[in-house]
């Protein structure tokens, strides 16, 4: 049964303690910070309830060229996925914008569903669960959510721990969802003032990470964890880290705490001094000439990660600078079609690899190792009332390193 009561005006504090009196019916636990943007109506429930409900609002892609000339996002109601037992439903507080909401406003992927909310670097507060989820969540608990909303939880990969790779996933918009009763549903992301999904995809929030920190982590961190972990990078290792951005600044810092000696090549000089406050030791900018860039650092490299998103990549100069068994892993979605050279990748036996988001295992080892080694990805914040800003700011690669959005109404802090 799908209800859910709410209790007015009770402060971000009174949820978060679990003691308070948040009432249940039937399992579903009570909440609700009623804010001053979502409104409440009386609705009528197909099984006779009388609930009261909430009118979600976000900022919507009205079109799929959303970033053509400027930010056109529109803040404006529209429907969450229908409601499974499994779910659970939070405020969102932050949301980070990473590289791939910027590349699918801007018409550089698949066409958007109409009504498109995108934003995958969700932190919020829980306010209901379903009566029959995955995880232990209740409600007050700080979660996030990145990029993977769903799974099958049936084929190899979503036995294994490899939930990312399922061939049934839902992404967090321009998808839709194919179990329960959220069949065919689309998905919707976190540019809004409340996210509802599976709880298998909403992972807690380790106590002491701040919050507003901790949203890029969803999407960029665990994006540019995954591979540095999957690979083993350790003491003694030397890892590039190509484009110094919202991935890549993260990179550095996790590749740096892992022990590895850390090298990030940049297209120019200008983020050096940024790289080594974050960790790097060394600073390779290619300018136009990556042979002579790369001049010192042949055969140097076990492992290179491009987090970069140029429309064509020149992989036929990074494959010199891999070790023999090193590999180069792309992370960045370049749009092109990449040319590799066989004979020099086989006479270095180097491996060429691709790495996406990482599993809710991954995103919880990722969380603790950024909470136990302080990794704090650099935010720019701004009020979610200000999106269109901030999308125009991102697409012109202003970022030093991150936005994140913020809901100061749901008790986000700006
Ligand atoms: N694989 C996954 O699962 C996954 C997950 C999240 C994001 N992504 C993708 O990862 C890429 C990076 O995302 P992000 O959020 O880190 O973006 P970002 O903050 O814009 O960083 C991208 C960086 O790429 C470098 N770059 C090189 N050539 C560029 C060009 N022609 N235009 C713009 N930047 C260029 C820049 O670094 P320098 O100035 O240092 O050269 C830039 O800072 C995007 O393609 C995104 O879609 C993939
Ligand atoms: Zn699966
Ligand atoms: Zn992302």
């Amino acid at each position: 049964m799908d209800s859910v009561q709410h209790q007015d005006h009770k402060s971000t504090k009174d949820i978060h303690d679990k003691n308070n009196s948040n009432g249940v019916v039937d399992g579903m636990i009570i909440t609700e910070d009623l804010t001053k943007t979502a409104t409440t109506v009386h609705d009528e429930h197909a099984d006779g309830d009388s609930i009261e409900k909430i009118t979600y609002k976000g900022w919507v892609a009205v079109d799929d060229q959303a970033l053509e000339g400027k930010g056109n996002l529109v803040y404006k109601e529209y429907a969450l996925k229908p409601w499974d037992e499994d779910d659970v439903e939070i405020k969102v507080l932050y949301c980070g914008i990473c590289g791939t909401d910027v590349m699918a406003l801007a018409g550089d992927e698949e066409p958007l569903q109409p009504d498109t909310i995108c934003g995958h670097e969700i932190i919020g507060q829980v306010i209901k669960v379903g009566n029959n989820i995955e995880n232990n969540l209740t409600v007050g608990d700080h979660v996030g959510v990145g990029w993977q909303s769903d799974c099958c939880r049936e084929c190899h990969e979503c036995k294994t721990e490899n939930e990312q790779a399922c061939l049934k996933s839902t992404v967090a918009f321009n998808s839709t969802y194919h179990r329960g009763k959220a069949t065919n549903a689309p998905s919707k992301g976190g540019f809004a003032k409340y996210w509802r999904g599976p709880s298998n995809f909403a992972t807690p929030i380790p106590s002491g990470l701040d919050l507003d920190i901790a949203g890029p982590l969803m999407c960029g961190g665990v994006t540019i964890y995954s591979p540095l972990e999957r690979f083993k990078i350790g003491l003694g290792k030397k890892v590039g880290i190509v484009g110094v951005g919202g991935l890549g600044h993260m990179g550095i810092q996790f590749a740096k705490a892992m022990g590895a000696e850390v090298t990030a090549i940049s297209r120019t000089e200008s983020k050096k001094e940024d790289a080594i406050k974050l960790g790097a030791d060394k600073y390779v900018a290619t300018g136009d000439d990556l042979k002579k860039a790369f001049g010192e650092y042949t055969r140097y490299f076990d492992l290179v990660i491009c987090a970069a998103n140029p429309s064509n990549f020149p992989l036929a100069d990074y494959i010199p600078i891999l070790k023999v068994e090193g590999i180069f892993c792309f992370i960045g979605l370049i749009p092109n079609p990449v040319e590799v050279p066989i004979f020099p990748l086989i006479g270095s036996n180097a491996m060429i690899a691709g790495s996406a988001i990482g599993s809710p295992s991954v995103m919880t080892r990722m969380l603790n190792f950024a909470k136990e080694h302080n990794i704090k990805p650099w935010i720019q914040k701004y009020s979610m009332d200000d999106i269109n800003k901030a999308l125009i700011s991102f697409k012109k690669g202003e970022p030093r390193y991150r936005y994140v959005l913020v809901n100061t109404d749901q008790g986000g802090e700006l």
